[in-house]
């Protein structure tokens, strides 16, 4: 089965948003990364992203069927997502929580999210980089 890897909001626009804190790295660059290291493991991925709630929440679910480990960076939806929350909950798989900045050393709204409560574990501050050893950790946890 594929490593499911969830990207929230805004996220589209990496490469151009805030690039001093997210980095010049687009979304595109970030899923060949990812596609490279799964590959290298002899595992592969499912990579997409989505600005809506919802729409996550769905994937979520999939992803307890069709996925063997879950790579998720929630974004805005991390620090306000209860139902995000609960459809992590339902996951029998590892779940990597993923940021490319390093929200602890941020704003204080930043410092908490709701994902945490579910993740296995957290890579943050790496930018690009947190995301190939998500999935790095995901294909370990679940070989
Ligand atoms: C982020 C950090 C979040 O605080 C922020 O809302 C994002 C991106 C990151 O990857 O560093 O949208 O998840």
């Amino acid at each position: 089965k594929p490593i499911y890897v969830l990207s929230g909001p805004n996220l589209n626009l990496l490469g151009t948003r805030e690039p001093e804190i997210y980095g010049k790295a687009t979304l595109d660059d970030v899923r060949v990364l990812c596609e490279q290291r799964a590959s290298s493991l002899g595992r592969s991925v499912v990579f997409r992203q989505s600005n809506h709630e919802g729409q996550l929440i769905d994937w979520v679910q999939e992803a307890r069927k069709e996925a063997c480990a879950l790579v998720i960076n929630p974004a805005g939806y991390g620090h306000t997502s209860i139902a995000l929350l609960d459809a992590l909950k339902m996951l029998e798989i590892p779940i990597i929580e993923c940021h490319l900045s390093n929200p602890a050393a941020r704003e204080a709204f930043r410092h908490h999210t709701y994902v945490s409560l579910a993740a296995t574990g957290v890579v943050s501050g790496f930018g690009a980089a947190s995301y190939e050893l998500a999935v790095e950790a995901a294909a370990k946890l679940s070989a």
